[in-house]
């Protein structure tokens, strides 16, 4: 249960606020690559932490990511035309350079130099793996690149998509964090989605519906263990990494890509969901990449020509009674990601936190809250620079391991927790 006042403070980001200056610290998603995939690509709307803005590329190649609308009588430059090296409105022609820098208002004579007097906000859009990446604080604090594994593996290794989520992003990522729904929601899913099945610790996920938790910290926010029951004197151990404030991974299963999720928000009530698969020694099968993008595993089907999920809130998700009476999904709605976010969505745009009640499979949540809390709070008491913004912090993995009953899991796999360029995920 949180009070009020503390869910407001995690749930709202935009400028200004604690969590908003938070989030402003780190290097976010911005946008799919193949987005904006060649020179002069159309402009795309974008709105990030309830700032809307314009992404471009411009004719040399160069990524802009401006404030939306026009400084002269503010209309949005999504109707805007790329021309050599920035983005011209549509309304009297004024044109911006890619760091929001106006270059030419045609209707004044040059020599009044009214063009250099204004200035868009302008953040930076820079490629990392499949993904447009961006940072919307001071720039005196721009920390290095992100170094996650999924943006750092060769292009043949690694696939990215995002959807949009109706609902803020902190029930979103509470979502990635709670691996005990897993036995239940997705139960149906791990028997048959080309892109789980198979793999043996799916049996323990079966045969135990009743995890114990156990929370380790970590440098940049938390590992996640859950523990199942496994053969005489074992235990099955998924264990979640949380990297602050909004990445997740999710425990491998065999030898099945490992996937995970950065939960972005676009403004208080929805987000951006990416979401990843990737293995760290060897390519995608073309079989994997088909099934990714039929929307299996972490992935999903879209409105055609958009990044809304096809099953979505306006058509309940393509909920299937019968499906969900002969049991072959828990909740009635196909696909692992659908089901997931059908019922994060189903609790409202910010779920009332105040009416919950926690119990102990919710640990990580627990303590996922309270790191925020803090460092949200740190930050703006005393400037401090937050967990996750050091790439170190980001070079994290999931694992699922077998170990004897009498070791504790951060102890006995601290080392596969950690990115080891050539050595495969831990996984049963
Ligand atoms: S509103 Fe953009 S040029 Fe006039
Ligand atoms: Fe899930």
């Amino acid at each position: 249960m949180l009070k009020p006042e503390v869910n407001e403070l995690l749930t709202r980001t935009g400028p200004g606020t604690p969590m908003g200056d938070l989030f402003r610290q780190y290097w976010i998603p911005a946008l799919l690559a193949e987005e904006l995939p060649e020179p002069g690509s159309p402009p795309v709307r974008i709105k990030l932490l309830s700032e809307r803005l314009i992404a471009f590329r411009n004719d040399a190649g160069e990524f802009g990511l401006i404030d939306e609308f026009c400084a002269h009588r503010g209309v949005s430059l999504w109707f805007g035309k790329v021309e050599g090296d920035g983005l011209r409105c549509a309304y009297h022609g004024w044109k911006y350079g890619v760091t929001g820098q106006c270059i030419e208002v045609p209707s004044e004579p040059e020599e009044r130099g009214l063009a250099r007097k204004i200035k868009l906000v302008g953040y930076p859009l820079v490629k990392v793996g499949d993904v447009l990446w961006t940072h919307m604080g001071d720039p005196a604090q721009r920390p290095p690149l992100p170094e996650w594994e999924f943006a750092t593996v060769p292009p043949e290794q690694t696939y990215t998509s995002k959807r949009w989520q109706e609902c803020n992003w902190l029930q979103a990522l509470e979502g990635g964090i709670d691996s005990s729904h897993v036995s239940w929601l997705h139960s149906g899913g791990l028997k048959s989605d080309p892109l789980f099945k198979g793999a043996r610790g799916n049996q323990y996920n079966l045969s135990d519906y009743k995890p114990f938790f156990e929370v380790a910290d970590a440098a940049g926010g938390l590992f996640i263990g859950a523990r199942r029951n496994a053969e005489e004197g074992h235990y099955y151990w998924r264990i979640t990494p949380w990297v602050m404030p909004n990445f997740t991974m999710v425990p491998p299963r065999g030898d099945h890509p490992v996937h995970g999720h950065f939960w972005v928000p676009i403004d208080d009530e929805n987000c951006w969901a990416y979401s990843f698969d990737y293995h760290p020694v060897r390519a995608l099968t073309s079989d994997e990449v088909q099934a990714m993008r039929d929307g299996f595993g972490v992935h999903n089907e879209y409105v055609p020509g958009t990044y809304r999920p096809l099953q979505n809130k306006d058509n309940d998700y393509l909920m299937d009674r019968e499906a969900q009476r002969r049991g072959e999904t828990f909740s009635g709605v196909k696909g692992i990601a659908a089901q997931d976010f059908s019922l994060q969505e189903s609790m409202g745009p910010i779920v009332d936190r105040s009416k919950e009640r926690l119990v102990s499979t919710d640990a990580g949540i627990i303590q996922a809250r309270r790191r925020l809390r803090k460092a949200a709070t740190a930050l703006r008491e005393r400037g401090q620079t937050p967990p996750g913004v050091d790439p170190e912090h980001q070079k994290v993995r999931s694992a699922a391991v077998v170990l004897p009953r009498d070791q504790a899991f951060i102890d006995a796999s601290r080392e596969l927790l950690t990115v080891r360029p050539g050595v495969r995920q831990a996984s049963v």
